[in-house]
């Protein structure tokens, strides 16, 4: 084993007086230190040998490893050098002091840096994350929502109908069903994305916006690990312990329901347009999830229990960054969104 490290020295050595450019060094490094390099495959074996000699050789063998780097560093250096004066003098209008150009960079949307924060905590915590259509069927954002036909709670969400029978989605819920009927139970999921009503326009709705589903189902789900994980998401996201409010809200597809308010970050409780003088914004109504909704999802409710929630992100964004009114969001102002370039 020794010779063949006294072999692999020698022939490093008989080759690095015959490189001349960053590009065979490179070929160089691959060869000797590469995955599959000879040093990096000798390493390997090393593992074989009895306990002495593994000591004796894997000392030598790391020695030779920090002998090629340094020795391909320095050379690095040296070629760099070399091309960048042959450069110079090919071209004198070539002046390598001068400052780069500098290409304007773009920036993520408020909102997006908003959901990848969210995504983030919920991956973390074993949630995947799922999508649906944003043309929906009525079954899947009506129907299987414990919503029928000629229920009145149709009439909450003003709905954009397409002349196939299809609509744009009114909220992300829908993901539920798909992710139940996808995955089936036990569950973790959230589903990021956008919705539509057909609503009356002012500084905290639009006829546009984002929610954000989350769903958790499994054996004995109870309502003290939504709140957990309702607070923890509005604390993580703002960065402080804001006050909140948990009054019970009604929706067909959960049991019990509840509407979870955040104190106005704009004016601080005080009242303002963007609340409408109340000092709250609702911004995630959550729930236990009502058993139609899993056997709609294919899943035993005498089995599993689970909660919902459906976060209204482009809400959440705005308390997270002062934005006192929603349209500014989908203005594609420029002077609003450079803003958050650093991010
Ligand atoms: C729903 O859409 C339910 N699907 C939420 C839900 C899911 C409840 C799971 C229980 C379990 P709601 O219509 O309240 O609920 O909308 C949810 C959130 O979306 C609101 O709190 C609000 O923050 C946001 N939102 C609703 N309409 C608009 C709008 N026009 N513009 C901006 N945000 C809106």
């Amino acid at each position: 084993m020794a010779e063949d490290l006294d072999k692999i020295l020698e022939e490093f050595e008989t080759r690095m007086t015959d490189i001349h450019s960053l590009l065979e060094l490179e070929e160089m490094r691959v060869l000797f230190l590469g995955k599959k390099g000879k040093l990096t495959s000798l390493l390997k074996t090393i593992g074989n040998l009895g306990v002495d000699e593994k000591k004796e050789i894997g000392k030598q063998a790391n020695l030779l490893k920090e002998y090629f780097e340094n020795q391909i560093k320095a050379k690095n250096e040296e070629l760099t050098k070399r091309e960048i004066e042959q450069i110079s003098q090919a071209d004198e209008a070539f002046d390598i002091t001068l400052p780069g150009k500098d290409f304007p960079r773009g920036s993520l949307h408020p909102i997006t840096i908003v959901q990848k924060e969210i995504e983030n905590i919920f991956t973390g915590m074993g949630f995947r994350i799922v999508d649906g259509p944003e043309v929906e069927d009525d079954f899947f954002n009506f129907e299987a929502l414990n919503i029928p036909a000629d229920h009145p709670a149709r009439d909450m969400q003003d709905t954009y109908w397409l002349d196939n029978g299809q609509l744009l989605r009114t909220h992300t819920s829908p993901c539920q069903i798909r992710a139940m009927l996808k995955f089936g139970a036990p569950l973790r999921a959230i589903a990021p994305g956008r919705c539509f009503r057909n609503e009356k326009i002012d500084p905290s709705h639009e006829n546009t916006f984002f929610q954000l589903e989350g769903l958790m189902i499994d054996k004995n789900i109870s309502i003290a690990n939504l709140i957990y994980i309702m607070k923890l998401l509005v604390q993580r996201i703002l960065n402080q312990d804001p006050e909140i409010r948990l009054r019970p809200g009604y929706f067909p597809f959960v049991e019990p329901g509840f509407e979870l308010d955040l104190r106005c970050q704009i004016c601080g409780g005080k009242g303002c347009p963007t609340c409408k003088n109340s000092g709250w914004i609702e911004v995630l109504p959550c729930g236990m999830v009502h058993p139609n909704v899993l056997q709609y999802g294919g899943i035993d409710s005498d089995v599993f229990t689970g909660f919902a929630f459906g976060l209204g992100l482009t809400r959440l964004t705005m308390m997270k960054y002062g934005i006192k009114d929603i349209r500014v969001l989908n203005s594609g102002d420029f002077r609003a969104l450079n803003q958050f370039k650093t991010l």
